[in-house]
């Protein structure tokens, strides 16, 4: 018999299931590939990699392009396969046997699924029925608990709300340990906590470029803390983590990001109106979003969520032991024609249902 890891078989795994659809907003990505202009670039660049080097050039560009931006040093900046690889070895640097890691629920699902990975103990902090984070009481537990990490999703994954700076930098003020805010829908909601990173030793912010830039597939992200927190995280990383393919295209994307700015504003403009029609239909409850999604709540969640797949549209349907999600979808924001698609279908479904 194999020999594994004490506790592998009880790991729980990552519920997303990965199919792809006609219209897919069902994982928060960008339906939309690289602008031309963007693209033409990224092929060029590749075409010029030496392949038999370690990406060491590579990174550094990008880092050092990052801490231009954000007016830091490069030693503040780590990248990571995706801000994934990120979070897991935050996760990894605070956690250890007998430590304990406070997050909101619902949140992002992989934090407890890192929690276990790092072996230590999860300690989930309920959002309200509104899905609000009680600041006050999260900090009490945090303390109660002598947590060695807090983690906080801003804005909200899956349920697009987000906390104030006021309340985010309240959180940073109030504890002692680790504070890793994940902020990998910020970018639709314009309000990024970077700036408190010099204030805050404790404060370790977690970007990524699969949302924004619509770089999901090329798995990068990156994090911003303190060089002395950044000098410790990245002892938990392997050598050469990151390719250079990956890095070569994230550089040329993250020099020409201002080419990103009319999606985004597309992007955010097309929440809202999402938001109002949804708003209109009997039955269904609406969450508001600072993210490029929209979660909503009605009775035949399940049975929406199969209609549409039938259309081969697929929304995210969350299983209902998930905390506080019983009846939820979460659907992204796709194109104007794909939100108009998915909209008519949901409105179509309702009213067969009359
Ligand atoms: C809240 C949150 N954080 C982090 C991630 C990880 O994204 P990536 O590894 O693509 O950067 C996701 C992905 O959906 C997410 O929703």
């Amino acid at each position: 018999m194999l020999n594994y890891r004490r506790d592998l078989e009880k790991m729980p795994s990552y519920d997303g299931v990965e199919k792809s659809y006609r219209i897919k907003v069902n994982a928060n990505e960008s339906t939309m590939n690289l602008p031309p202009l963007v693209e033409e670039r990224v092929i060029n660049r590749l075409a010029m990699l030496a392949f038999n080097r370690y990406p060491n050039a590579e990174y550094y560009s990008l880092v050092g392009q990052i801490a231009e931006n954000f007016s830091v040093e490069p030693s503040q900046v780590l990248l990571g396969s995706g801000s994934s690889e990120i979070i897991e070895k935050v996760f990894h640097a605070f956690g250890g046997a007998g430590r304990k890691i406070v997050y909101p629920q619902p949140s992002f699902s992989m934090y407890k699924i890192y929690a276990k990975a790092a072996e230590s103990q999860g300690e989930p902090f309920s959002l309200d029925e509104n899905f609000n984070l009680n600041v006050d009481e999260f900090i009490k537990k945090i303390r109660e608990v002598g947590a060695s990490l807090a983690v906080v999703c801003n804005p909200n994954n899956p349920t697009g709300n987000a906390l104030t700076l006021e309340e985010v930098e309240k959180i940073a003020a109030s504890i002692d340990c680790a504070f890793l805010l994940d902020e990998a829908y910020v970018e639709f909601y314009g309000q990024s906590a970077t700036h408190l990173v010099a204030k805050y030793p404790n404060l370790i912010v977690a970007r990524t470029f699969s949302k924004a830039y619509g770089m999901a597939g090329a798995r990068v992200g990156y994090m911003i803390a303190q060089a002395e927190v950044t000098r410790m995280i990245n002892k938990t990383f392997m050598p050469y983590h990151m390719n250079v393919l990956t890095l070569a295209a994230a550089d040329i994307v993250y020099q020409m990001r201002d080419e990103f700015t009319p999606r985004l504003q597309m992007i955010i403009f097309e929440r809202e109106r999402m938001f109002e029609q949804l708003k209109t239909l009997p039955g269904v409850e609406v969450f508001p979003s600072e993210a490029n999604f929209i979660l909503i709540r009605l009775a035949r969640a399940e049975e929406l969520k199969n209609y549409l797949e039938s259309l081969d549209i697929g929304i995210r349907y969350f299983s209902p032991s998930a905390f506080g999600l019983k009846n939820c979808l979460r659907i992204s924001i796709g194109t104007i024609f794909e939100n108009d698609e998915v909209f008519s279908a949901i409105k179509n479904f309702l009213e067969a249902a009359q």
